[in-house]
């Protein structure tokens, strides 16, 4: 039976929302648009919503545009490339807007500024990883996860989100594969080697090559020469650093990663904000660096206007420091605390090599971190928080409020945690939302990046 629905809404995570036009059931189903009418299979229901497969676009929408790339609709990674960028940019502050409205119960009314647009919609991305798996045929193969399925990968030859070089990289490992005898890392037995690829670029179209291995005994000198002379020969000078990464997983016991400093260049290097960052193999580093350079602006402007030169800043999850390092010319002190060693390791190089006398890291978890600042009844005017997706744990939140800054800068690539978070620190902490500014990091996907301003009131 063919079922028939009309699209409503864009949600987050990209879902379309739509009702069922007999039953007038909700539905939820990806690749579709607002405003349209859609033919569809059942898939399945969940807390009484339809979860379908869209079958037929019965009236398309007028936004509706034709994806660049062929594996629209399988891959999953550029979910809202089917619609013109104004209307994706529009839809992205609308999602915003419902969630803070919904989660936080926060009337964005005049607090929100229009979404920071992105110059490139494609050939952005400065990060991406490839799991090596084998196809029906049981040839090897390297793709993305499927959406929904994670047990299978989809070896795709060309991304619009990536750098060209990535692309490069890409059709170079495909004439790898059929070469190596290296086989797939078996998650279930254990066995195997070759786990995924990790390509990271910066704006120059360099390249860093991260291999991530199991059982790295079993990987021979031959096979090593192998896969380093012929990115080498495939991609020439563009290729700047090349590292081994050797994991090992046993039951029951924490994950081992051990890096070999493999070729070339141990970091590449990408100039925001007239300062240029390393970027190591597994070290965080924003995705879309001409993006973060305008989150860096943002940045500066609230700390030019709201905090005086004697400030001390604190920078939870900071990464290399890129987010705070900016800024310490404006203030007098600042702190950063990340978990990540590499990250650590390469912002203190660079605090050093810049003679920055103001910055010190502390390596460890912010919460612990919090809570020995204050047991040392350190005091901060302000506090920079970019956490992972899932935002900061109840303990973190609490010892933010006992750290009581007069401003925290939020900045958050999942505005459900966003949300959440600063509905706690409104409610228990007295503070009031004073701007909320979404930037578009991520083009194409249903991803969007949100900075928040708060002020103690
Ligand atoms: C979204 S990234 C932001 C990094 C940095 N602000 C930047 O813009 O490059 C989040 C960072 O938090 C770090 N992190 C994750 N959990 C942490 C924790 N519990 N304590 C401290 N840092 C943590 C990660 O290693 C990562 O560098």
């Amino acid at each position: 039976m063919t079922r028939k629905a009309k699209i409503e809404k864009l949600i987050y995570r990209g879902w379309a929302e739509g009702e069922d036009l007999v039953t007038k059931e909700k539905i939820l189903l990806r690749w579709a648009l607002p405003g349209e009418r859609v033919e569809y299979r059942f898939f399945r229901r969940k807390k009484g919503v339809i979860l379908a497969d869209l079958t037929a676009i019965v009236k398309p929408s007028p936004w509706r545009i034709k994806p660049r790339c062929s594996w629209f609709g399988r891959c999953g990674g550029c979910s809202w490339s089917n619609l013109t960028y104004q209307q994706e940019l529009a839809w992205k502050e609308w999602v915003i807007r419902e969630v803070f409205e919904t989660v936080a119960q926060v009337d964005l009314q005049e607090k929100i500024n229009p979404i920071i647009r992105s110059k490139r919609r494609y050939g952005y991305r400065g990060k991406t990883e490839l799991t090596f798996s084998l196809d029906p045929k049981g040839q090897l193969v390297a793709g993305f996860h499927q959406p929904g399925r994670p047990d299978q990968v989809l070896a795709i030859d060309r991304c619009w989100l990536h750098r060209p070089i990535v692309n490069q990289a890409l059709m170079a490992l495909r004439r790898i594969l059929p070469q190596t005898s290296l086989p797939v890392y078996q998650p279930r037995t254990g066995q195997g080697v070759l786990r995924s690829i990790i390509f990271r670029t910066n704006r120059e179209e360099e390249l860093l090559i991260g291999l991530i291995v199991e059982n790295q005994e079993k990987m021979s000198l031959k096979e090593k020469r192998l896969w380093l002379d012929q990115f080498r020969q495939q991609l020439g000078k563009q290729l700047v650093s090349f590292w081994l990464i050797k994991e090992r997983r046993r039951p029951g016991e924490p994950v081992e990663v051990a890096k070999e400093h493999w070729w070339g260049a141990e970091f590449l290097t990408e100039a925001v904000a007239g300062i240029d960052w390393p970027i190591g193999p597994l070290s965080f580093f924003q995705n879309n660096a001409e993006q973060a350079e305008k989150m860096i602006d943002q940045l500066r402007r609230w700390t030019k206007s709201h905090l005086a030169s004697s400030a001390r800043l604190l920078d939870l999850y900071a990464g290399t420091g890129f987010l705070s390092l900016p800024l310490a010319h404006l203030v007098a002190e600042v702190v950063a605390v990340e978990i990540d060693a590499e990250a650590v390791v390469l912002g203190q190089k660079l605090i050093q090599a810049r003679k920055v006398k103001n910055y010190q890291f502390f390596l460890g978890d912010s919460s612990r971190v919090l809570t020995r600042l204050l047991e040392q009844g350190l005091s901060f005017e302000a506090v920079i928080i970019d956490p992972p997706r899932a935002g900061l744990s109840k303990k973190a939140l609490r010892s933010l409020l006992m750290l009581r800054p007069q401003f925290i800068f939020y900045i958050s690539c999942s505005p459900v945690s966003q949300a959440r978070d600063l509905a706690y620190l409104i409610k228990k902490g007295g503070y009031r939302l004073i701007e909320l500014q979404p930037i578009d990091m991520f083009p194409c996907t249903w991803h969007v990046e949100s900075m928040a301003l708060l002020r103690r009131q």
